[in-house]
């Protein structure tokens, strides 16, 4: 017979969604077996996100939903975890009496026992430094893409940012223990896997940084593409871009996050990085991966963000023509340096006004640069049929671009990778025909 019925609901960035299979993998190690639907659930589990006002708002009604459900199933028990979980703990637990516990993310691996207790509430909170996430057992979904972190927490203290007091200092795991969980997850049919990081360039194992990291696991037989997120540009060895442009498995895109073209607001940011800085990694980058894509993130309405300093961003924007761009409004964190020294003197309406002009240029600049994929033959990794038109295929570039492609004859495999010819693009999507490559057919 199965065991008690979990369920996990993810808010949130791509650790998160990494974290939902490590704890699935934890509970499913301890006798939980997943709930068909909520209603069916003895367990819920919502993993949660504390970096923007907006994330900590949606969880909290999304939990206030889950109450209804408790009311009607005496028995289901509602666990908050993750960052939001670590860093309100006291604020939120008079604000939601339907939550039962607390979970930070450093206490993952403490959860069976937390759950065996009959008490309530409980918190397990602690953050803990030694903890490195090692060996946990991991349960991941289906599909040809697998998360693979490979450290956590992050040393940089970004003015705005709540994540080294949600996530912790920063650890990362033994090169031995990711080359093996890697294997592991290759073995499971992931042949594509995203290296998962708070601050990934900053990956340390003794000798091993990310680029050795990069190196070994392009040994592995049957992993065919790897992408690591997020690196920090102040962290961008050379070492580390030859790697990427010398590994054909390493995907043609660098997700480089600049946060703002302005001088003055990158330091007071405390972003360790100056434009000229950030510019000259660019491009070095696209002389390092002729072709590839580069992605940001931008925030705009930062305290004391004077229209010449969003201009500058503006501008920074104009010069780079990213491929795609994660574009926020500033909103404080409590206990960040940003919200206890520089205020929040940006208008709202002045902060949606600048988001909205990011986004609109973003919009041209992702249609131009996804336009000038047209002619060209663009590796594509095979992840299934396509949702419309049915007959069509759905891959990712090799510079990670959704791709949706017809195959006339035989049909392509999931997890290889095929040469398509792009015809048409949006400004999300490219769309194309499968060319047959040299050589014998494959039977
Ligand atoms: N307000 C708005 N956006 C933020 N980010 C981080 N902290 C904040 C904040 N306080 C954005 C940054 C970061 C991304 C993950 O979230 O752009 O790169
Ligand atoms: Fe936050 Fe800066 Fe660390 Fe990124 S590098 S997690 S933005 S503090």
């Amino acid at each position: 017979m199965s065991g008690p019925a979990y369920r996990i609901e993810v808010y949130g960035c791509q650790m998160n969604l990494a974290d939902a299979e490590l704890l699935a993998g934890i509970l499913e190690a301890d006798g939980w077996s997943p709930a068909a639907s909520p209603e069916e659930a003895d367990l819920i589990l919502v993993n949660t996100c504390a970096v923007r006002e907006h994330a900590v708002e949606r969880v909290v009604g999304h939990v206030k939903s889950l109450g209804v459900l408790k009311q009607r199933r005496p028995g289901l028990r509602i666990g908050l975890v993750g960052c939001l979980a670590q860093f309100e703990k006291e604020r939120l637990a008079p604000r939601l009496p339907e939550v039962d516990f607390f979970v930070g993310p450093d206490a993952y691996r403490a959860l069976p026992a937390l759950l065996r207790r009959a008490l309530r509430p409980q918190y397990a909170l602690a953050p803990d430094a030694q903890e490195t996430y090692a060996d946990l057992p991991v349960t991941r979904g289906a599909g040809v893409n697998g998360w693979l972190t490979v450290m956590r927490g992050c040393d940089r203290m970004c003015a705005y940012c709540v994540v080294p007091f949600t996530r912790g200092r920063e650890r990362s795991l033994p090169a031995a223990s990711v080359l093996a969980e890697a294997r592991r997850a290759v073995a499971e049919g992931h042949v594509a896997l995203t290296l998962l990081g708070q601050t990934v360039t900053s990956y340390r194992d003794g000798a091993t940084d990310l680029a050795g990291l990069l190196r070994a696991l392009a040994a592995i037989e049957g992993l065919r593409r790897i992408r690591f997120l997020a690196p920090h540009p102040a962290d961008f060895t050379p070492r580390l871009l030859e790697t990427i442009s010398r590994e054909p498995k390493v995907a043609r895109q660098l997700h480089l996050p600049v946060q703002s073209g302005s001088d003055r607001i990158l330091e007071a940011m405390r972003r360790g990085h100056t434009r000229a800085a950030y510019l000259d990694l660019i491009r070095e980058a696209r002389a390092a991966i002729p072709g590839g894509a580069l992605t940001t993130d931008i925030l705009v309405g930062f305290p004391g963000e004077q229209a010449e300093d969003f201009a500058a961003t503006v501008d920074l924007m104009r010069e780079v023509r990213f491929d795609a761009a994660f574009l926020f409004a500033y909103s404080p964190r409590r206990g960040t340096h940003a919200e206890r020294r520089l205020g929040d003197d940006v208008p709202r309406a002045e902060k949606r006004r600048r988001l909205e002009t990011v986004i609109a240029l973003q919009e041209e600049h992702s249609r131009a640069r996804f336009a000038e994929r047209c002619g060209r033959v663009l590796e594509v990794l095979v992840e299934g049929p396509a949702r419309h038109p049915a007959t069509d295929w759905f891959g990712r570039s090799s510079d990670l671009k959704d791709t949706v492609f017809a195959a006339p004859g035989a049909p392509p495999r999931v997890g290889e990778i095929v040469p398509v010819r792009i015809t048409e693009a949006t400004s999300h999507t490219l769309r194309g025909e499968r060319v047959r490559p040299a050589g014998p057919e494959p039977r």
